[in-house]
């Protein structure tokens, strides 16, 4: 038997020495605190946090996508829902009982404002902070926080927990899966993406089962790649010229926090998006992600939730942009704007400008 006592823990994969290569990627180290528990998906940390909890019921806001819905289910939990204010600040109904939590979401990664004003109206032991779409907002003490890499980077899944809830017991079994949720991710590098839609469509589906698991080891080492500092200030600074160009088009102000960093730049106008949307994928090859349709049957007439669901054209600020493709951005959403609904594609169904 080898002695292999002195050699530091690590995996099976990673004791080998010598032999063909593994893709070249580079390793910045791990990028989260060791208290951020890793799994499957975002949903899945949560079923996991609201499994090992008292609750029973949890508050929703109603504009959010159906995994959140489904993942409170499968923990065994009744989703409620409720309505937000005009600056997408939860409406916290005037006593919330013990047994209940409340999931707030940090929408765009552009409400740090609000979550941290909720941390003064729910009391901390039944807050859940959803920062799925701030990947960079800090949890800052409430029960649980979530976290979904790959809205923000290439990522096959991946979720993350922070959580006050010492019951929790990470899940024995991890996700052997991702490199079935690979194809999307090489398509889009080796051809487009439109062909590669299907596959991300696919990848996305296959989450769709919120059971634990651990975040799998091509996830964890993937996470290692990315150049976290270079996508908060390319973010930063893509949103910025977005702002410059269309604040004074945009029915909403949104104001970019020192420290946050943005999913996109939500670009909110008087009328409906979806045949914007669908000129910009079939005359410019711009996808722009539609959050979320499912959300429909939840939301009453007249409400924000109605006005970001029709209204919001999430215009794309992340780190694969330079400054110039960011000014064709804007040059294209203009053309759009400017050429008025008469003069865009009649059928608004995009086969690709959805998420
Ligand atoms: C607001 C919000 N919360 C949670 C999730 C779930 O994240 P994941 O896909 O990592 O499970 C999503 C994903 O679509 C989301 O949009």
């Amino acid at each position: 038997m080898t002695d292999r006592s002195s050699d530091p823990p690590c995996s099976p994969g990673e004791m080998e020495i010598g032999g063909f290569f593994e893709l070249a990627l580079p390793d910045f180290g791990e990028p989260f605190p060791s208290h951020f528990l890793k799994f499957q998906s975002a949903r899945s940390a949560l079923r996991s946090a609201l499994e090992n909890s008292r609750f029973r019921r949890v508050l929703l806001p109603a504009y959010i996508c159906d995994s959140v819905v489904q993942a409170v289910s499968d923990a065994g939990l009744v989703p409620e829902f409720y309505r937000l204010d005009n600056r997408l600040a939860p409406l916290v109904p005037a006593a919330i009982s013990v047994d209940t939590a409340m999931l707030c979401v940090n929408y765009f990664g552009l409400c740090d404002d609000v979550i941290a004003q909720m941390r003064d109206r729910v009391s901390p032991a039944q807050l859940i902070v959803d920062n799925t779409q701030a990947l960079f907002s800090a949890p800052a003490g409430a029960w649980a926080t979530i976290y979904s890499p790959r809205k923000f980077s290439g990522l096959p899944d991946g979720g993350l927990l922070v959580s006050e809830n010492t019951a929790i017991v990470m899940p024995a079994e991890q996700d052997n899966a991702s490199l079935a949720r690979m194809e999307h991710l090489l398509v889009r590098m080796a051809a487009t993406a439109r062909e590669g839609y299907a596959s991300f469509l696919a990848s996305g589906h296959s989450l769709d089962n919120t059971r634990p698991l651990r975040m799998s080891r091509l996830t964890d080492r993937l996470l290692r790649s990315i150049d976290m500092h270079a996508m908060k200030s390319q973010r930063r600074s893509n949103f910025e010229r977005l702002a410059a160009a269309f604040d004074t088009t945009n029915t909403r102000r949104w104001i970019l926090g020192t420290s946050s960093v943005p999913m996109c730049y939500p670009l909110v106008i008087g009328e409906d998006v979806r045949g914007i949307r669908k000129a910009l994928a079939d005359d410019s090859d711009i996808y722009i992600a539609a959050y979320w349709e499912e959300a429909r049957r939840r939301i009453e007439d007249g409400g924000v939730e109605h006005t970001m669901l029709d209204k919001c054209l999430a215009l794309p600020c992340d780190q694969r942009y330079t400054p110039a493709v960011i000014d064709r951005l804007i040059a294209c959403v203009r053309r759009v704007l400017n050429a008025g609904p008469s003069r865009r594609s009649s059928s608004t169904i995009s086969p690709i400008a959805t998420q």
